[in-house]
């Protein structure tokens, strides 16, 4: 069975596992998503047959031989974090003890004051323009404004790598429409510089974009896709022939192996449509699936699946091995912002949340004039993760528990924030919803 070392501690954030050294209790090693997963499973199962077990009945089938190959792969990766054998004298009872799993997510109050030293995900916007209507859509329809220059952008983005950048995501707007070009040497920058790219669109990727794509080194492609019923797909602002897109767009990134990902915006207007919609994905064989729940905004017409409703559609999806995530009003950080990276926009400023990147109180720093450290740095990005006392609302600021909130973090979307941070939807005493 796997073990952690001594001295060795699990802590988690948005469904990443970190691993800290316990002597100057910073996280050190970051692990993706899907491998956090299973490394809370691996690290948890009292057996290796309870293990598998309950792999399996999340939906993750995995036999005797690759739970052995999966634990040699976590020892290689992480040299000094893991042992192999008997558990005696690790941390397993401890911070691990502390773990919950819940079917894809697990969590650790311990790392809810975690703020990585160098930023490893930035988000860039090289483009909001779309020529896409979707009644969802939450972010900014804002001018791009003058761009910041291709090559400055990669210099800072090389530089980042060598202190710690891991991973971009390329988002819009619809980059691969009005920024392909800018994309695709981004790409192949990024590729040399050993940070992956991630490319987000809801347009026909065509047969050229894909092979220019794949030869510049791109790493997946997240095609998002909300239903396959036509009245849903009205309601939802989608224009005609949008799965025929989907479909070719699918065929001409398989050609190319390139790794697909499809993200799936759930509301009420399409909830009903959904254990069809992922019969469908399933059936097409997509490596990875996400559910996010949609952000309402101002800009927003369409309505969130209720809380309590979630629990139900839950039940129904778990024969897929999926879950919508719940809005917990708990202790564990609610989202990356300024723990792990920001969002660079068109013009080189930075932004903390895309929904919000058109509101000043949310920007800070500008690529064209400061290095990606420097804007790790920036107070305003400091204040925005961790808000001071000083800048709580009233309501806040004399609530006992305040101190779990700012550890957690904040969430801004649709706080009235006027300078003062408020109560927001995860406030625990139910204020903000
Ligand atoms: C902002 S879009 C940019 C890329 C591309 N235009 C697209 O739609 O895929 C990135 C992702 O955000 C999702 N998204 C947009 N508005 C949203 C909202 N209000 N709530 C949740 N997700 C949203 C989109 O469906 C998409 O998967
Ligand atoms: S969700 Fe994406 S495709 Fe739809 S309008 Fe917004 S940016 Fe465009
Ligand atoms: S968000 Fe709610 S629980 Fe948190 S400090 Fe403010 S009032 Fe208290």
């Amino acid at each position: 069975m796997l073990s952690l070392r001594e001295n060795i501690l699990l802590g988690t954030g948005s469904g990443h596992v970190f691993l800290i050294d316990d002597s100057h209790e910073k996280p050190e090693r970051i692990i993706g998503r899907k491998l956090s997963v299973l490394l809370c499973y691996l690290l948890t199962a009292p057996s290796e047959e309870a293990c598998r077990e309950a792999l399996q009945q999340a939906g993750i089938c995995y036999s005797k031989e690759e739970i052995r190959k999966l634990e040699i792969y976590f020892i290689k990766k992480f040299p000094g974090a893991f042992s192999q054998g008997s558990n005696e004298g690790s941390q397993r009872h401890g911070a691990v003890a502390k773990m919950r799993i819940e079917s894809g997510s697990c969590q650790n109050d311990r790392l809810s004051f975690f703020r990585l030293d160098y930023p490893v995900h930035l988000i860039y916007v090289p483009t909001w323009r779309c020529n896409r209507s979707c009644r969802y859509c939450g972010v900014p329809k804002t001018r791009d404004g003058e761009k910041i220059p291709e090559d400055l952008l990669i210099e800072r983005l090389t530089e980042a790598s060598k202190k710690g950048l891991q991973k971009l995501d390329i988002h819009g707007g619809e980059p691969l429409y009005y920024a392909f070009e800018k994309t695709e040497h981004l790409v192949a920058a990024m590729k040399q510089a050993e940070v992956k790219t991630y490319v987000s669109t809801k347009n026909l990727v065509t047969a050229e974009m894909a092979e220019r794509l794949r030869k510049a080194g791109l790493d997946c492609i997240q095609l998002s896709l909300d239903t396959i019923d036509t009245s849903q797909a009205q309601m939802l602002g989608y224009p005609d022939g949008y799965l025929d897109f989907f479909n070719r767009s699918l065929e001409n990134i398989r050609r190319e192996n390139i790794p697909i990902s499809v993200n799936v915006v759930v509301s009420q207007e399409n909830e009903k449509g959904l254990e069809k919609l992922l019969t469908f994905l399933k059936e097409k064989n997509i490596e990875m699936i996400t559910l996010s729940p949609l952000r309402k905004t101002d800009k927003v017409g369409l309505h969130e699946v209720k809380e309590e409703k979630k629990e139900y559609l839950n039940q129904k999806l778990s024969k897929f091995g999926m879950r919508i995530p719940v809005s917990e009003p708990g202790q564990r950080p609610i989202c990356e912002a300024g723990r792990n990276g920001f969002l660079i926009l068109p013009n080189g400023e930075c932004a903390f949340c895309d929904f919000i990147a058109d509101l000043p109180e949310f920007r800070f720093g500008d690529i064209k004039t400061s290095t990606v450290e420097e804007i790790w740095n920036d107070p305003k990005l400091l204040e925005l993760t961790f808000p001071s006392k000083e800048r709580l609302a009233e309501k806040c600021r004399s609530c006992e528990q305040n101190e779990i909130c700012r550890s957690r973090g904040f969430c801004y979307v649709n706080q009235d924030f006027r300078g003062k941070v408020k109560e927001d939807r995860f406030c625990l005493k139910g204020w903000g919803r």
